[in-house]
């Protein structure tokens, strides 16, 4: 087996439904990457979770009433199941609030503070005047000192996305009672950034792979490095376990110091989980196995400066020097995968602005598939890209359903009505051996693509193989051929081969459709493995329960090859692939969401 692939999936907020914005940047380009190395012989561990602290956690649980872990519990389902009806092939897919992620955040904190990297220091932090209590971040308002958005909270501005501190805030107020909150002095942790300054800037300045986007937003990040607080005055979060802090009610961990971390700590629960609790080494102790991330591109910061330099920090590897951890020396991200947003008439998808597609909607009408195929061929892998119902009708209609489904139904149904079977080919001509070896060609041209993250490009090029077959159906006219049966079987023959190798390419992308199209060529067994939903026990608490994503992938016969159709397999009738779509979908949208006019 060649050399491990992790797969890192950035974690969502259980804080709501996902819509498709998100799984068109994360969910579905990361799973085209992991389903393909597996397929290409890859020993690939795939790995997110739900995002259960912070700000957006709390916020949601004040607008419901809940607690925030009523909360988590309710939306860490939610986006589970939405994640497993699309066939997003986690190996895990766990949750922030498990023990084993707390004691593995702890345990990697407390690597860097020893190391040096990580050092208190007093700043100023918001007071009630009319209590004199702290005033959690989340509850003061204010101004954008960046963008201008006057719906800026204390800890981040939800319209540009920065990170901000509450006493920056223009304008300040408190969410409570409206009063002006008094800054005072307290004291909080920060990563000492500025301690990475050579050695974070030269690992950054060898990543020369990178996408531009993520090398360009890389190169100002390094110009600029300050220390940045990685505590918060909050209530909900994982405990920072030191002396002096381990008690205090209202000082955590600030989110993100613990979701990047989510990536390690999965993996551990991972390999906990599968008998051997030493299988993550492979991923993160072995210098030669590849970490591969995979986020929106609002998440760069903490993919390519922060989460490096907490590893750093913890691998003893930073300008001050130290020792590594208990867990050893823990890989650096290989490759970022940052993709853009999708938009909806020009406005950044937001729950907040009421331009919401959720996933579990779009998988209930249209299911996984035509969503993949959308995503793969329009995403906004290397741009922003406005959704637009019109060119979703037109994609499933003119590309899934014309060109791929009826290449299905045709050949099978033409072999299933003169042979019953897969024919034999006894009089091949050239035009057959060039249509075959295009089909060949392709698993080289659509696997640089896909091991590269270039997702359009792949099916692109995988869709090309399907339009020659459908030029060559044209122009052999099989159906013609009564006189000449030996010349129609070799016909249909290298059709349906060439069938079977385009449903081979196009298994990473139509994973579904692609386990009943082996079944329509007379194949059996599981073709495309799915991932499950299980309810496990919390392994270090059995008091607590939770459902996790995982699969047996092993399982799936698909490889990344072409491998010979059998001839006299027998082949029924084939029902239609996909369902085409009514053209007023483009105009109107569904009920559930309407075209706004
Ligand atoms: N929850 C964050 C977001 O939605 C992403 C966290 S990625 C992680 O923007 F790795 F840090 F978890
Ligand atoms: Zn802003």
């Amino acid at each position: 087996m060649s050399a491990s692939v992790l797969t890192a999936v950035a974690w969502p907020y259980a804080n709501g439904p996902r819509h498709i914005g998100h799984v068109s940047g994360i969910g579905v380009p990361s799973d085209l990457f992991a389903r393909y190395m597996r397929m290409s012989g890859h020993d690939v561990l795939m790995v997110s979770g739900s995002d259960e602290h912070g700000t957006p956690i709390l916020v949601q649980a004040d607008k419901e009433g809940l607690t925030p872990q009523q909360t988590a519990d309710k939306y860490h389902r939610v986006v589970a199941e939405d994640m497993r009806r699309l066939g997003v092939t986690y190996d895990l897919y766990t949750r922030t609030t498990t023990r084993n992620h707390y004691a593995v955040v702890q345990e990697l904190f407390l690597a860097m503070y020893r190391n040096g990297y990580i050092v208190p220091k007093t700043t100023t932090g918001a007071v009630s005047p009319s209590t004199g209590r702290t005033l959690p971040d989340r509850y003061i308002e204010g101004t954008c000192p960046i963008c201008g958005y006057d719906g800026a909270r204390g800890d981040q501005c939800d319209n540009c996305g920065n990170q901000l501190d509450a006493a920056d805030l223009v304008n300040p107020k408190s969410r409570i009672n409206g009063e002006t909150p008094k800054f005072v002095e307290t004291e909080h942790l920060f990563l000492d950034l500025p301690a990475f300054t050579d050695t974070l800037g030269e690992w950054l300045a060898s990543k020369t792979d990178w996408r531009p986007n993520v090398v360009n937003f890389t190169k100002n990040l390094v110009k600029d490095m300050r220390p940045r607080a990685i505590s918060r005055d909050l209530d909900w979060g994982v405990p920072i376990p030191l002396d002096g802090w381990r008690d205090q009610a209202l000082k955590r961990l600030y989110v993100w110091f613990d979701a990047v971390i989510g990536y390690f700590s999965a993996s551990v629960e991972w390999a906990r989980r599968s008998g051997d609790p030493d299988a993550w080494k492979r991923y993160w102790n072995d210098p030669a196995a590849r970490i591969v991330h995979f986020m929106g591109k609002d998440n760069i910061t903490f993919h390519a400066q922060i989460w490096p330099a907490l590893l750093m920090g913890h691998n003893g590897t930073g300008d001050k020097g130290g020792e590594p951890g208990p867990y050893g020396t823990l890989n650096l991200p290989t490759e970022i995968a940052s993709s853009e947003f999708l938009t909806m008439s020009g406005s950044k998808f937001s729950t907040s602005r009421g331009t919401v597609i959720y996933v579990g909607d779009f998988l209930n009408e249209f299911g996984p598939d035509s969503l993949r195929y959308f995503i793969s061929a329009a995403g906004p892998e290397t741009q922003d890209v406005d959704f637009t119902w019109d060119e979703f009708v037109r994609r499933i209609n003119f590309e899934l359903a014309n060109e791929w489904g009826n290449l299905v139904n045709r050949s099978v149904s033409m072999a299933n009505k003169n042979v019953g079977a897969v024919p034999r080919p006894t009089r091949v001509e050239q035009a057959d051996e060039d249509l075959k070896a295009l089909s060949r060609k392709a698993f080289d041209t659509v696997g640089e693509h896909l091991r590269n993250s270039r997702f359009r490009a792949g099916v692109g090029e995988a869709m090309r193989v399907v339009s020659a077959a459908n030029k060559y159906l044209s122009e052999q006219e099989p159906w013609k051929r009564k006189d000449d049966p030996e010349r129609r079987d070799t016909i249909l023959h290298t059709t349906l081969q060439v069938v079977k190798d385009a449903n081979t390419l196009l298994t990473p992308f139509l994973p579904h459709s692609a386990q009943k199209v082996h079944e329509l060529l007379g194949g059996t067994g599981l073709w495309a493995a799915q991932p499950e939903m299980h309810e496990v026990k919390d392994l270090d608490d059995p008091t607590r329960e939770y459902p996790i994503l995982t699969g047996d992938y092993k399982a799936e016969q698909a490889r990344w090859e072409s491998t010979p159709i059998e001839v006299g397999l027998p082949l029924d009738k084939p029902a239609p692939l996909f369902a085409k779509l009514d053209p007023e979908l483009g105009e109107t949208g569904p009920e559930w969401a309407p075209i706004q006019k």
